[in-house]
């Protein structure tokens, strides 16, 4: 059966008291709606439809081309919602699938059970929801003596009796095309002035018509966000889902309460991950690392063996067996060859350092290129701006660079060079040749072994 997805974001979120749309509002770094949009597309297999309204143009350019888009302007509710993706649904999908875009957490597990019990039903629709005794705001669900559901009374409207029940709506539907598109018209206006998609229930009911419920497996899952403090609780249980799927593949965390893997990540078994580490964006991480503690690892790829500590890593490539930090700061481009160790209070940006190149204390290689078994000395800097221009640096294989050496791109220092202590290399530096000074002369050729 063919089944469409809609996703509701047209809503203003006031309680979030934000600048910023509700479902822009980032959950383990990625906006809160991409959790509905990929779900729902890995349910129906299709591009949903996504209802926008309030800050229309900004939730559209954060979408982009991830979904089909219907503007519901003025919003006047979720069943209002609902019709206006009628001119581009109506007659073209069997099934309807409707939810939210500030609920990230319902699993495309669960969403395909409620496809499935529909597409069972003899009825127009199936419902999922929720038995929790913290209400959340969400509409109370009726049942007759048979348990059938007979109607969804919202909060504001609920008597005293009502507001005790804990069956909840979640707010996720799966729809008979053609039954949505002839009743959505029917929906009475609610006292609040809003046309509620709950009120299909009782239409359907009302034509003697069965609605199903689905009662969601893990209350987790149905958490809808309405204000930053259902944001951070709707943070900490994906986290935890993220951390257990890792424990289980064979990552140990020494404190999952304290790493934070966004979902993007990837990390290799018998890694160990120490307390305070961040892993973001599409990190990959090895096998057998250690990370952290208090690390950060942002769209980085980290081969075999490493070990990163209390570090900053951003847009960084390392090779295997490569050893970080404490306080170290690699930014884009940084390329490690196998092996090489960076001490503390380093920082490399658009750099390559070849295999087995060290960098023990307090330098700076900004677009420089290093070959192999090069020793940076202490306090070194690639000079590479000079308030206008970016300048590269190009060290041959096996230079022993001097602590404190300033190199004034652009320069180049030939395989085998030695700088002296201080010395500032203004000019091209020959192979096995001694620089010292400032600014630099050569003054003489290395003897071998020297
Ligand atoms: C809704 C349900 C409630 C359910 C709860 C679960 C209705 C009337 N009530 O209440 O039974 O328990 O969800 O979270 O449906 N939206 C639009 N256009 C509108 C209004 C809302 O697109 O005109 C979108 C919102 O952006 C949001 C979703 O629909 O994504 C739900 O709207 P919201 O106002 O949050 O409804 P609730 O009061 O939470
Ligand atoms: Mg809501």
């Amino acid at each position: 059966m063919k089944v469409t997805s809609i996703i509701l974001a047209a809503g203003k979120g006031t309680r979030m008291r934000s600048g910023l749309p509700k479902v822009l509002h980032p959950l383990l770094g990625k906006p809160m709606f991409e959790y509905a949009l990929e779900t729902a597309r890995q349910v129906t297999g299709l591009d949903p439809v996504m209802v926008i309204g309030h800050e229309a143009d900004a939730v559209r350019q954060a979408v982009g081309s991830h979904a089909r888009f219907v503007v519901q302007e003025p919003q006047l509710g979720t069943g209002h919602a609902v019709q206006q993706s009628e001119s581009l649904l109506s007659g073209q999908t069997e099934l309807v699938l409707v939810t939210s875009a500030d609920m990230p957490l319902l699993t495309p597990e669960t969403l395909n059970a409620l496809v499935e019990k529909q597409a069972h039903n003899s009825g127009p629709f199936s419902m999922l929801t929720v038995i929790r005794a913290d209400a959340r705001g969400f509409g109370r669900i009726i049942r007759d003596d048979h348990g059938q559901v007979v109607e969804i009374v919202e909060e504001a409207q609920a008597t005293p009796e009502q507001l005790q029940i804990h069956e909840l709506n979640v707010g996720a539907y799966c729809f008979d095309a053609q039954w949505l598109f002839e009743a959505l018209p029917r929906i009475p206006l609610s006292p609040k002035g809003e046309y509620y998609l709950t009120d299909l229930v009782a239409i359907a009911v009302a034509q003697e018509k069965p609605v199903q419920a689905l009662v969601a497996p893990d209350v987790a899952e149905t958490i809808g966000i309405n204000t930053r403090i259902h944001l951070a609780e709707a943070q900490a249980l994906l986290r935890q889902r993220i951390n257990r799927a890792w424990m289980l593949a064979g990552v140990t965390l020494e404190d999952p309460a304290s790493t934070y893997i966004e979902p993007g990540v990837r990390i290799g078994q018998d890694t160990l991950i120490l307390p305070n580490s961040h892993l973001q964006g599409n990190a990959v991480v090895g096998k057998n690392c250690t990370i952290g503690p208090n690390s950060v690892i942002q769209n980085t790829r980290i081969g075999d063996r490493c070990k990163i500590h209390a570090s900053v890593l951003e847009s960084a490539v390392l090779e295997d067996d490569v050893d970080v930090g404490p306080f170290a700061h690699l930014r884009k481009g940084a390329y490690l060859a196998a092996g090489v160790h960076m001490g503390n209070f380093g920082e490399i940006k658009n750099s390559y350092l070849g295999t087995g190149t060290k960098m023990g204390h307090f330098s700076y290689m900004g677009d420089a290129t290093i070959g192999p078994d090069v020793n940076i000395g202490a306090g070194t800097i690639t000079c590479n701006y000079d308030g206008r221009e970016k300048h590269p640096t190009e060290i041959g294989a096996g230079v022993f660079i001097g602590s404190d050496t300033m190199l004034v791109a652009p320069v180049k220092l030939g395989k085998g060079a030695r700088t002296g202590a201080g010395a500032v290399v203004t000019k091209d530096v020959a192979e096995d040749t001694l620089a010292v000074g400032v600014p630099a002369r050569s003054i003489r050729k290395l003897k071998k072994g020297e």
